[in-house]
């Protein structure tokens, strides 16, 4: 399965869910998630993310190994995405920034 990381917390730009077949996103405050059940590894939504914040499960960065488990549990609990919304005014500022997990809300 394709695994959200550490750079979409605070972007959350959402273009991903719109090439997604498999409606495989899920929603929280600040960060978007991916159902591993779901997701059928079409690998077309990490090209769409302005902030290559999605990848592959094997390819996932050593210091983001986390966020597979993250992904399974959080989708979990959250509501699951299927439209486009608004990124949060400040996404620019946010995009780079390293290790914004502190900022995760749940
Ligand atoms: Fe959806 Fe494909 Fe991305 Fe999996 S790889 S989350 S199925 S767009
Ligand atoms: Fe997050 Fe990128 Fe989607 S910032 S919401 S994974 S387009």
């Amino acid at each position: 399965a394709f695994v959200v990381t550490d750079n979409c917390i605070k972007c959350k730009y959402t273009d991903c869910v719109s090439v997604c077949p498999a409606d495989a996103f899920f929603e929280g405050p600040n960060f978007l998630v991916i159902n591993p059940n779901d997701c059928i590894d079409c690998d077309l939504c990490p090209v769409e993310c302005p902030a290559g914040a999605i990848y592959q499960e094997d390819e996932v960065p050593e210091n983001q190994k986390d966020f597979i488990k993250l992904n399974a549990e959080l989708s979990e609990i959250w509501p699951r995405i299927t439209e486009v919304i608004a990124p949060p005014k400040d996404a620019k500022i946010w995009d780079g920034v390293e290790n914004k997990i502190e900022f995760l809300i749940i």
